[in-house]
């Protein structure tokens, strides 16, 4: 990435977003999994600005908090009334210095935005001495932006928006996606001067052209060549248009780095998401958060991993994985259900219908059949029969179950901890174990059996005769 100097980036991001029917910020609202100004700054980001300023306005407090945990270096900037776009960046005269350059101004509501793309759009400005230079898009359907005006030179020397346009402008289609480049000096020297005599009664930051061809600068266009760039998102069905292109390009260039994905359209990989080369993905899967899934898995169909690390040769088939570290070589699922807090060593095997929670799995071990594991210590080489479940909520706090290495457990045991068994213990089926096994020892924990010789024919003869 060119590195840029003297940059300062604000993005815009203060409205309601009125069509998104919502009661978050408009730019909170998530793409995949994460909100769709994350993918603004992730890009700003990467142009090593001096300064990042968000303006921000409807539900303020939200977006500040976000900032504030995720991007702490972005600078919030708060606007009491949404009085228009030229309104917000004048926000910046009291944070303006002589160090100031170039000014950015993206909108927090057009995530597809590639920071490569941003970088020549600055160094497009700086070359040329514009006033501005900004991003334009040819599209077949212009409704509802602001059309650039051009003179002969090719000069932008005004910006007229969908509601103020006379019906000859309508017919452009060049339109302004809202993303600038200006020089500060300028930007700030005419920005007072924008009123708000329009249709929408607001200050529009797209009159400054206007003003700078008023004082002879020069404003030049900047066309990109891949419009979806440029996309904004007005209401839930651009969101979904636009997280269509977004997963996409993920997948895409999981892809490139030889990640195989079955079926791109109903596969849904998170932005942070690492995934390393000949891993194939089968369909219908999530993996979100700050997954990363190493060499030579087989995840799905039907997987959903959220913070999750997977070691190499694993195979995750219809399973739910949340914040767990699971070894190389496991095969979990199908219908298994991982929870946060669980780690497993090599060649742990969890499979139909079980549930571990905050345990550690030594490797080798086994938990195949419809068993529930929780807050447990478990060894290596241990088998864990049918049904059985770590008992480990006595209603008024969790205990430990703590498994030694080679140890059996039957069907249906039901262990009560604290309890701790001892290497190479086998446990009886259907024992209910309240106490600790000693190493080698066969634990049984259930009611005698008694057989009763003929016990059956006179049970029957005895129903038969009550009829
Ligand atoms: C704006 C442009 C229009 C362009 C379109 C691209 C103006 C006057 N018009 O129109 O030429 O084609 O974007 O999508 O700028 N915002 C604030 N404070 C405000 C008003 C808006 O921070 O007082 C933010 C919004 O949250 C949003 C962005 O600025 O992220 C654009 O505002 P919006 O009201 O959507 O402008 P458009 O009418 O779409
Ligand atoms: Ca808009």
């Amino acid at each position: 990435m060119e590195f840029v100097k003297n940059l300062t980036i604000v993005i815009l991001a203060a409205g309601k977003g009125k069509r998104m029917m919502s009661s978050i910020p408009k730019v909170l609202h998530n793409i995949i999994d994460k909100p769709m100004i994350y993918y603004v700054l992730r890009e700003a980001g990467k142009l090593n600005a001096d300064n990042i300023f968000v303006i921000t306005g409807y539900e303020h407090e939200i977006l500040e908090s976000y900032l504030a945990d995720n991007f702490p270096d972005a600078v919030p900037v708060y606007q009491e009334k949404q009085l228009g776009t030229g309104h917000a960046v004048s926000l910046l005269k009291s944070f303006v210095n002589e160090k100031w350059g170039s000014v950015l101004v993206l909108a927090g509501d057009c995530p597809l935005i590639k920071s490569e793309t941003l970088a020549s759009l600055v160094t497009s400005r700086q070359n040329g001495s514009y006033a501005a230079c900004l991003i334009t898009a040819l599209l077949d359907n212009p409704f509802g932006y602001g059309r650039i005006i051009k003179n002969q030179n090719g000069e932008i020397v005004k910006i007229v928006e969908e509601s103020d346009a006379a019906p000859d402008e309508k017919l452009i289609k060049e339109i302004n996606p809202s993303v600038y480049c200006f020089d500060a000096g300028a930007l700030f020297g005419s920005i007072s001067s924008i009123n708000s005599n329009n249709f929408q009664k607001e200050y529009y930051l797209t009159d400054i052209i206007e003003k700078f061809t008023e004082k002879n600068l020069k404003s030049s266009a900047f066309l990109v060549d891949d419009s979806n760039e440029i996309l904004g998102i007005n209401d839930r069905i651009q969101l979904s248009g636009v997280q269509k292109i977004m997963q996409k390009r993920i997948n895409e260039n999981l892809m490139a780095s030889g990640v195989t994905i079955a079926d791109p359209d109903s596969t849904f990989i998170g932005a942070d998401v690492q995934i390393e080369n000949d891993t194939i993905i089968e369909p219908f899967s999530f993996i979100k958060g700050k997954t990363i899934i190493k060499k030579g898995c087989t995840i799905g169909p039907f997987a959903q991993i959220f913070d999750c690390e997977i070691d190499t040769g694993t195979i995750i088939n219809s399973a739910v994985i949340k914040n767990a570290v699971i070894g190389k070589n496991n095969n979990i699922g199908p219908y298994s259900y991982i929870r946060p807090g669980t780690i497993t060593n090599e060649n742990v095997k969890v499979g139909g219908f079980c549930e571990v929670k905050k345990s550690i799995i030594g490797s080798n071990s086994k938990i195949p059949h419809l068993s529930y594991i929780g807050d447990a210590e478990m060894g290596s080489n241990i088998n864990i029969g049918a049904s059985s479940v770590t008992c480990n909520y006595d209603g008024y706090r969790k205990n430990k179950t703590v498994i030694g290495d080679n140890v059996f457990i039957g069907s249906d045991t039901m262990l009560v901890p604290p309890v701790k068994i001892g290497k190479g213990a086998i446990v009886a089926a259907g024992s209910v174990i309240t106490e600790d096994v000693p190493e080698n020892s066969m634990a049984v924990a259930r009611s005698k059996q008694v057989n009763i010789p003929e016990g059956a024919v006179k049970y029957r003869k005895k129903k038969k005769s009550s009829k």
